[in-house]
């Protein structure tokens, strides 16, 4: 039996979470920084880093309280590495090398888009790869193959912003608050999706996606709307910006499963929390007999729980980092 403690700390979460053989969940507790980052619309680094300092030891000592475990018990150490901000990465490394020294325990470094996927290691019994996988968050968009071993091959990402920045910027522009996907999901399920044309970048190319044309158009519009006096309903933008969104995930997803002939579709990060995502991603893979698989709430925003389950095949070969492991920002999948 493996119980691994995991540690998350990339951007604006805290976590901790123990977890045996990468699929039990003993505890996982987020501690989110929302409302310490809401007054500037977007995360402040420096902001975080220090909220992460403040909240790390208690949270990963409630999770081992939760989880009823001693830290000598564990069988490991998992935490993310990279990618994220330079500042917030170094303080769970620094607490999760710090526990292994006190309880010597061995260290796993967690590559956080990898420990995305993982979600759907956790949720679903039947998931294995091969699976194309698309993972959307406030810093990443992109697709990849996850192969048989569980290695990634990048497919494709994003030449601009990141799906969950083109919707915080959106929502900033309109007044709505931070983070502004959520906000968004929630206005346009009360939308006409078909109200305003909004332009599908990229669509035909590749495996690359750009938002950022799509961010400056919805802007372009309110802005136009504004100065000839007319009224566009808050729920119809949102709901034409968001569909155009999920028109472009949708069509590349599925197209990139067609061409390396893959069955088996998997969604992640934390946008892949948005309600018509999820339906509409699983509304065609039902049509054309793909098997989709769609992480919990809990587990597409970051947590703790998915680094436990990225690390645990490393841990069952004995395989892990020495304690000068450094952080790396801009690790790639
Ligand atoms: O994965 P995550 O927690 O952090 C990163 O690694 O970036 O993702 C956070 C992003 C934010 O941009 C947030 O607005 C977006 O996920 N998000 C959503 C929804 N819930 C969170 N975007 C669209 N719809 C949602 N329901
Ligand atoms: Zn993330």
């Amino acid at each position: 039996m493996r119980t691994i403690l995991g540690i998350e700390s990339s951007c604006d979460e805290t976590a901790a979470a123990v977890v045996v053989d990468g699929r039990l969940v003993l505890s996982s507790l987020v501690a989110s920084q929302h409302e310490t980052h809401a007054p500037y619309g977007g995360v402040v680094p420096e902001l975080a880093a220090r909220a992460h300092v403040d909240r790390i030891d208690t949270l990963i000592n409630d999770a081992l309280v939760a989880a009823d475990v001693k830290a000598h018990d564990l069988s490991a150490v998992a935490v993310t590495m990279g990618p994220g901000l330079a500042g917030a990465l170094l303080v769970g490394m620094a607490a999760a090398k710090g526990l292994c020294v006190a309880a010597d325990l061995p260290l796993v470094g967690v590559n956080h888009l990898e420990a995305h996927v993982f979600a759907n290691v956790i949720d679903f019994d039947d998931f294995q790869p091969p699976a194309v996988v698309l993972l959307v968050s406030g810093g990443h968009t992109l697709l990849a193959h996850m192969r048989e071993d569980y290695t990634f091959e990048l497919l494709g990402e994003t030449l601009d912003d990141a799906v969950g920045e083109a919707y915080d910027k959106i929502a900033r522009f309109v007044g709505l608050g931070y983070p502004g996907g959520p906000l968004i999901d929630k206005l346009a399920a009360q939308g006409d999706p078909k109200a305003l044309k909004f332009p599908r970048a990229m669509l035909r190319d590749g495996y690359d996606f750009s938002f950022s044309g799509l961010k400056t158009a919805v802007v372009a519009r309110v802005k136009r709307a504004q100065a000839s006096g007319e009224v566009i309903a808050a729920e119809d933008l949102a709901a034409s910006f968001q569909q155009a969104v999920v028109d472009v995930l949708i069509t590349k997803t599925m197209r990139a499963a067609s061409d390396i002939a893959v069955k088996k579709i998997a969604l992640a990060g934390g946008v892949a929390a948005n309600s018509w995502l999820r339906e509409q991603l699983t509304a065609v893979c039902v049509e054309k007999g793909f098997e989709c698989f769609v992480p919990s709430l809990a587990l597409c925003g970051d947590n703790a729980a998915m680094v436990t389950a990225a690390a645990d095949r490393r841990v069952q070969r004995q395989d892990f980092d020495s304690l000068d492991l450094p952080a790396n920002p801009s690790l790639s999948l």
